[in-house]
């Protein structure tokens, strides 16, 4: 699915995060060229990019772009030449880098971006001794890079306003959400934020307060959930009662001089602290394969994401307003033929329908069929504005029939057709498509209802008029196949006039 046209990336490192990068990237339209020196990288990378197929495209309600083109190149000269943004992650190692980026800074053009995923080195000791430091800067992302949204930025002196212009759009336009910082520090934010803990952490397995298992309970039980939806900062404030913010820090001010914390000093990582860590590690997580936790972990923020996104809070605001970017389906029956059924849906089957059938699970037939049946009513004219003025349609009936298995990640798409308007009731047929094979119908009757009496009316002549036009075009139509079907049984067949 090569996309003519698409912009292009370069990936130099593809270990966990450049692979990370690359699907992200590639998934959001990009083409992708990859350079990594090991000759396994190829197969590695192409293990994260089918798990972030999966996971991500399904995290939004309407499709991605097509997918990029993504190849590997041994040469690195090839890889970065005409590319637009070049990504580094290769090991963290400084001199290594600065290697590295002499060779892209040789064939690259001016105009490229080239970030960084260092997770602690600054912009200004990336850029020592290169021909042209304002075009490197740090681009910190976190693993998993096609899931989590977030990637710390840090500029130097050189980059200049234009490049952080597009550093930004750059990196709204493939779904992640740039946070820039004032100015450059060892480790950025988030990851002094996580030394802090880890520290913390490790002092308690070495003091032998807790074992992993459960100071990993003390985060996914507690605060971590806080954290998920509102940070450090706004948990705190609630927690301050009604007065807020000020009375927080006048409550729990004078902790911070207890000996609470060993922040300051870190515990020697002996043989005997590594094997204790290490162990615990295996008696709380050993059953399962690191393959088995990364797919674990992608359905769970997937459903964390999804979760947020229907509260249009915090990262999943963010899904919303790339959502509002990529747009959907036509909004207007003017900008479409009527001479076939209508596109009513296309989106990637989330992580979070599937279920332990591994395939779509039959509940969420009914929410794409409903979304579906929302757009057609939005197109004829009964859209949020004509709801909320006091009238809606309301499904009596619903058929829905599987025909085909329907995977995470899979594209689908929806159309319509409307098989009869007739005084209050309407009648339409969904097709659910993944290619070109048809995996599902559902077949409704809706009434139109007066939203104060809650009883059926008649619907108002503007929409009479709109339903008759789509129902006389879609009158030419043959009867689509399994329309009229009760449980079990096909549709009674229409005598034909020829017989
Ligand atoms: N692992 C994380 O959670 C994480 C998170 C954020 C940022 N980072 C940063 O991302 C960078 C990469 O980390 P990683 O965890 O992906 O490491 P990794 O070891 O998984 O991947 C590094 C990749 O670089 C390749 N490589 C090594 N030398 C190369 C060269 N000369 N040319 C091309 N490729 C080469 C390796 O073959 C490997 O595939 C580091 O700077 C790290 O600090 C890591």
């Amino acid at each position: 699915m090569a996309a003519s046209g698409a912009r292009t990336a370069a990936i130099i490192g593809g270990g966990v995060i450049g692979g990370g990068w690359a699907a992200r990237f590639a998934l959001m339209g990009w083409n992708v060229r990859i350079h990594d020196t090991d000759p396994d990288a190829e197969r590695r990378i192409n293990e994260v990019i089918d798990r972030a197929r999966a996971a991500m495209p399904g995290l939004w309600d309407v499709a991605l772009p097509d997918e990029g083109r993504i190849s590997f190149h041994d040469d690195l000269a090839e890889a970065v030449e005409g590319a637009e943004w070049i990504q580094e992650s290769v090991p963290e190692r400084l001199d290594l880098k600065h290697e590295i980026y002499a060779a892209i800074q040789g064939a690259c053009t001016e105009a490229a971006i080239i970030g960084s995923s260092t997770s602690g080195f600054r912009p200004s000791e990336l850029a020592e001794g290169a021909t042209r430091p304002g075009q490197i800067v740090v681009a910190h992302p976190f693993n998993p890079v096609y899931l989590i949204p977030l990637v710390e930025v840090v500029t130097g002196p050189g980059t200049g306003t234009a490049r952080i212009d597009r550093i930004r759009s750059t990196l709204r336009d493939i779904g992640a959400h740039p946070l820039f910082l004032r100015r450059e520090i060892d480790a950025h934010i988030a990851d002094r934020l996580l030394e802090a803990v880890w520290r913390e952490a490790l002092w308690l397995v070495s003091d032998g307060v807790a074992d992993t298992a459960e100071i990993d309970d003390a985060i996914r039980y507690g605060f971590g959930l806080r954290w998920a939806q509102m940070g450090l900062f706004e948990t705190y404030r609630i927690a301050g009662g009604e007065a807020g913010m000020r009375q927080f820090l006048t409550q729990f001010g004078p902790a911070l001089k207890w000996p609470w914390s060993k922040l300051t000093d870190v515990p020697e990582l002996t043989d005997e602290l590594v094997e204790t860590i290490a162990s615990q590690s295996d008696a709380q997580s050993g059953r399962r394969s690191i393959a088995e936790l990364e797919r674990i972990r992608d359905a769970n923020l997937v459903a964390i994401l999804r979760g947020l996104k229907a509260r249009d809070w915090g990262a999943g605001r963010l899904l919303n307003a790339a959502e509002r970017r990529i747009g959907g389906a036509p909004r207007s029956l003017d900008a479409l033929s009527l001479t076939s059924p209508l596109p009513t849906g296309a989106r990637a089957v989330p992580l979070d329908w599937s279920d332990q059938n591994g395939h779509m699970t039959e509940h969420r037939y009914l929410q794409a069929f409903g979304d579906a049946t929302d757009r057609f009513l939005a197109l004829v004219g009964c859209d949020d504005d004509y709801i909320a003025c006091g009238h809606s349609y309301f499904t009596a009936e619903t058929h829905i029939r599987h025909l085909a298995e329907v995977r995470a990640g899979a594209r689908i798409e929806i159309d319509t057709r409307l098989l009869l308007a007739e005084g209050r009731r309407l009648r339409i047929f969904h097709r659910m498509w993944e290619n070109s094979r048809l995996v599902a119908t559902g077949e409704h009757m809706l009434v139109h209802v007066d939203l104060e009496s809650r009883r059926a009316v008649m619907p108002p002549p503007e929409l009479q008029n709109k339903l008759a036009r789509v129902a006389k075009a879609h009158a030419h139509l043959p009867e689509p196949e399994g329309a009229g079907a009760a449980v079990g049984r096909p549709p009674e067949r229409q005598p034909d006039p020829q017989e």
